[in-house]
C-alpha cells in the first residue's frame, strides 16, 4: 500500500518565559528575557498509508494538536524526519495544502463576510478544483451536512456548529488525499456529530481520503477509525487497531454479584481463596454487592461456579472494560497542568 505519511524521531519543543512566582515575579517576568525549553512532542514515529482512517487521542495537552500542526506545515518541527505526501510540510506547505483538508475544531477557519455559497465558489477557484469533482463533492457536502439553508449566509453570521459544518465542507471540497481534523466534532450536539461521521464516512468511500483525526468523542474514533495512536505526554504509547488497542488496555474483566446477604468474614477469607487459585479477585461481600475481577480470558465460569457454590446469588452481571471504558479513563484525568 502507498505511504500517505511518515514521521520518525519527530519533535517539537517550545520556547516559554519562564515565571517567577508572586508578584514580584510577575515584575521580573516583564524585564527577564529568561526563556525555558518545554517538549510537547518527544520523538515520535509512524506511518500511515493511503485510505487509512487514524484516530489520534490522548489527555489534554498530550501533543495532538502540535502534532497535526507538524504534520500541514503550520509548524516547523525541532527535530526528526517528517514527510506528507511526499512532500516536507513547512517548506512546501502551499504545495501540500491543494493536496491536504485541514480542519481545527477549536478555531474555525472560514469567518469570511461573504456568503457560504460564495466561499465555496472562491475556494473551487483558489484550488483549482476540476468542475466534476466539485460537483461531488460540494453536492455531498450539502445534502449530508444539511448546507442548504446555510447557504445564502455570510460565513461571520453563522453559528459555531454551522461554521463548523462549513468549515469542514470547505476542507473536503477539493477531496484531499488526506483529511487531516482536530476536533471536528468539538461542541456539535449529537444530531450534527452524526451528521459529521457520515459526511467524513461517506467522503473516504467515494474519494479514499485518507484520515487523521483527533477526538475527545468515542463514537468518532468507533465508527470512523480503524487504527489508533495513543498519545502520552509527548509520547506515543501506543499504535494499532482497534482491537489491539482492546487487548491491551482493556484486561480486566469483572462478576458483579449481589448476594442475597452479607457474607461473614470467615466465608469471605474461603471464597478469596478459592478465587485467588483461579485468579480472581474478590472485593466487597461485607454489603450485598461482591465483585469478582480477573485478568485471563475465560475464566468467568470457573470463578462463576465457585461464587454460585459458595453464596447465594440474587443476581449476576460480567462486565468487560471496553474500548468506551478505556478511552473515558484517558480523558476523565485532569488536563495537564501547563
Ligand atoms: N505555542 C505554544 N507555546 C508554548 N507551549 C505550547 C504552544 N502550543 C502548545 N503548547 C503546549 O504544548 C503541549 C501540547 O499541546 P497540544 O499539542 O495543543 O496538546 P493537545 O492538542 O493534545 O491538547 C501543552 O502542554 C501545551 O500547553
Ligand atoms: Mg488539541
Amino acid at each position: 500500500m502507498e505511504n500517505a505519511l511518515h514521521v520518525e524521531n519527530l519533535a517539537k519543543s517550545y520556547k516559554r518565559s519562564m515565571r517567577h512566582p508572586g508578584l514580584l515575579g510577575a515584575f521580573k517576568g516583564l524585564f527577564s528575557s529568561k526563556t525555558q525549553e518545554f517538549q510537547a512532542v518527544k520523538g515520535i514515529s509512524f506511518s500511515i498509508n493511503r485510505g487509512e482512517r487514524v484516530g489520534l487521542i490522548g489527555e489534554n495537552g498530550a501533543g495532538k494538536s502540535t502534532t497535526l500542526k507538524m504534520l500541514t506545515g503550520i509548524i516547523a518541527p525541532t527535530s526528526g524526519k517528517l514527510e506528507v505526501l511526499g512532500l516536507l510540510p513547512w517548506k512546501q506547505r502551499r504545495e501540500l495544502a491543494l493536496n491536504i483538508g485541514v480542519v481545527f475544531g477549536q478555531r474555525p477557519q472560514l469567518l469570511w463576510d461573504i456568503p457560504v455559497r460564495e466561499t465555496f465558489r472562491l475556494l473551487k477557484a483558489m484550488y483549482r478544483i476540476p468542475s466534476d469533482v466539485y460537483e461531488v463533492t460540494y453536492k455531498e457536502a450539502v445534502r449530508r451536512l444539511d448546507l442548504e439553508p446555510l447557504l445564502g449566509t455570510p460565513v461571520r453570521l453563522l453559528s459555531l456548529g454551522q461554521r463548523m459544518r462549513c468549515d469542514l465542507a470547505a476542507s473536503l471540497l477539493h477531496a484531499p488525499a488526506i483529511a487531516f481534523l482536530d476536533e471536528p466534532t468539538i461542541g456539535l450536539d449529537l444530531t450534527v456529530k452524526e451528521q459529521v461521521r457520515e459526511y467524513i464516512r461517506d467522503m473516504q468511500d467515494k474519494f479514499g481520503v485518507t484520515l487523521l483525526i483527533t477526538t475527545h468523542d468515542l463514537k468518532d474514533i468507533t465508527e470512523v477509525c480503524d487504527r489508533l495512536l495513543l498519545l502520552d505526554k509527548g509520547t506515543l504509547l501506543f499504535d494499532g487497531s482497534l482491537k489491539a488497542f482492546e487487548k491491551k488496555f482493556a484486561n480486566e474483566s469483572r462478576i458483579v454479584a449481589d448476594l442475597e446477604r452479607p457474607a461473614t468474614a470467615s466465608a469471605l477469607r474461603k471464597l478469596s481463596a478459592e478465587m485467588k487459585k483461579h485468579g480472581g479477585i474478590v472485593t466487597g461481600g461485607e454489603g450485598h454487592k461482591l465483585i469478582v475481577s480477573y485478568r485471563k480470558e475465560g475464566s468467568a465460569p470457573v470463578l462463576t461456579q465457585i461464587l454460585l457454590k459458595r453464596q447465594k446469588v440474587a443476581d449476576l452481571t460480567l462486565e468487560k472494560t471496553d474500548i468506551e471504558t478505556i478511552v473515558t479513563r484517558i480523558y476523565r484525568k485532569k488536563p495537564g497542568k501547563n
